[in-house]
């Protein structure tokens, strides 16, 4: 074979192999129909965002998302859902998992395929040591839950609380974790009462009739976010709980931003903790949500699961980056170990010993604005939170050995 034959068939498959490489196939597990829709519908429009936005940050690859729905939040689908997307589809990495189920089901099949999955919603803390390929983006109930124990002790002077949760992993995570630090800084739970499943919004009546009873200072309450949330407000001021001087706390679920103008009066006053309002003032975040409505529309918002989708996609780009266009597993999820990123909701990192985040707390409270609508205003912030289940080795949470 001639020199000038050899060099034309290397330059060829030279350019092929990159060409295959410029596309990476994400797969993209949301609860695209049932309960969880505006969830998915959050977060797919965050991930979509931050492509739109950041089309730069992508080239020279092309990412592809390839959407499928992980339905009912019991998990059973979305495994099924995870395993063709790395068998059949191929993808390269894995993003989305909207409900705690959802995320613990597909530990194994994301194990067995070694690929990245990046997890933008799902909250029980100890879901990241089920499988070394998860990262996660968004929160753990800790972060929130004990931050708040604590500020309700000490900020809000309370004594006792009765907590009501739904009753699976992350409710139950939410209760441990605000148990945890309001008992340990002098309060005390009086009452846990399951209330409910996340499958359908039940009515909450006789809960907190019970939680009302018992007279305590504040009623902690986790619910998913969405329409568990419109009823929680609605049921604690039907019941004439504030007028009774019981506060209604909790984690930023339950005054979830698409929800909150919907709320109405009832919300007023509600103090909660989370990571992320569309409130917040800071440069990235008036960006955002500006660019946010632009592409979306002047009524609509994000909030803190579109962040968590938009901070997702962000560290999938940067794993593919870093990866050149492979993302094989281990590599990519090892890009992600010390990743930096300034969010919308001020500075995150991908903490190196967990592969959760690291991210600020901001301790709001909802007030009516001049412009007549609901507005969270932050009343205190906690820089760099850790997960705080994962800090104490508390059960699940102590690292695999
Ligand atoms: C979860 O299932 O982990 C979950 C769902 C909705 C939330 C928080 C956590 O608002």
């Amino acid at each position: 074979m001639s020199k000038r034959v050899m060099a034309a068939i290397v330059a060829l498959s030279v350019s092929g192999g990159a060409a295959l490489a410029q596309e990476v196939k994400v797969g993209i597990v949301l609860p695209y129909t049932g309960i969880g829709a505006e969830f998915a519908q959050q977060m797919d429009r965050g991930m979509e965002l931050y492509l739109k936005l950041n089309a730069d940050q992508v080239k020279p690859y092309t990412i592809t998302l390839i959407k499928r729905d992980s339905k009912a939040p019991n998990g059973e689908q979305a495994k099924v859902v995870v395993q063709e997307l790395l068998t059949q589809d191929k993808v390269g990495a894995i993003a989305g998992f909207g409900y705690s189920p959802d995320a613990m089901a597909s530990a194994p099949t994301v194990s067995a395929g070694k690929k990245l999955a990046v997890i933008t919603n799902a909250g029980t803390s100890f879901i990241t040591n089920l499988s070394p390929d998860f990262v996660r983006t968004s929160f753990t109930m800790w972060h929130s839950g004990y931050a708040l124990g604590v500020a309700t002790a000490k900020t809000l002077h309370a004594k006792t609380a009765v907590v009501a949760y739904t009753d699976y992993p992350p409710g139950k995570d939410s209760l441990e974790a605000f148990k945890n630090a309001f008992e340990a800084n002098g309060g005390k739970v009086i009452d846990v009462i399951p209330a409910g499943g996340p499958g359908a919004v039940p009515d909450f009546t006789p809960f907190f009739q019970r939680a009302k009873d018992e007279k305590p200072d504040v009623l902690y309450v986790f619910v998913p976010a969405g329409d568990h949330a419109l009823a929680v407000a609605k049921t604690y001021t039907a019941l004439g709980m504030r007028d009774a001087g019981i506060k209604l706390i909790g984690p930023g679920d339950i005054v979830q931003d698409i929800k909150l103008q919907g709320m109405g009066d009832a919300a007023v006053g509600l103090v909660t903790m989370l990571h992320y309002y569309a409130d917040l003032d800071n440069p990235q975040n008036r960006r955002f949500v500006a660019a946010w409505k632009k592409e979306y529309g002047a009524e609509s918002t994000p909030d803190f699961m579109g962040v968590g989708a938009y901070d997702g996609m962000a560290a999938i780009v940067h794993a593919v980056q870093a990866t050149k266009g492979k993302v094989d597993g281990d590599a990519a999820v090892k890009s992600l170990l010390g990743w930096k990123f300034d969010s919308p909701q001020g500075p995150i990192v991908i903490d190196p010993e967990t592969r959760d985040i690291v991210m600020n707390e901001y301790l709001a409270e909802v007030v009516k604005g001049p412009d007549g609508k609901l507005h969270q205003k932050v009343i205190g912030q906690i820089d760099r939170v850790k997960d705080e289940c994962k800090a104490q080795a508390i059960g699940p949470c102590a690292p695999k050995k």
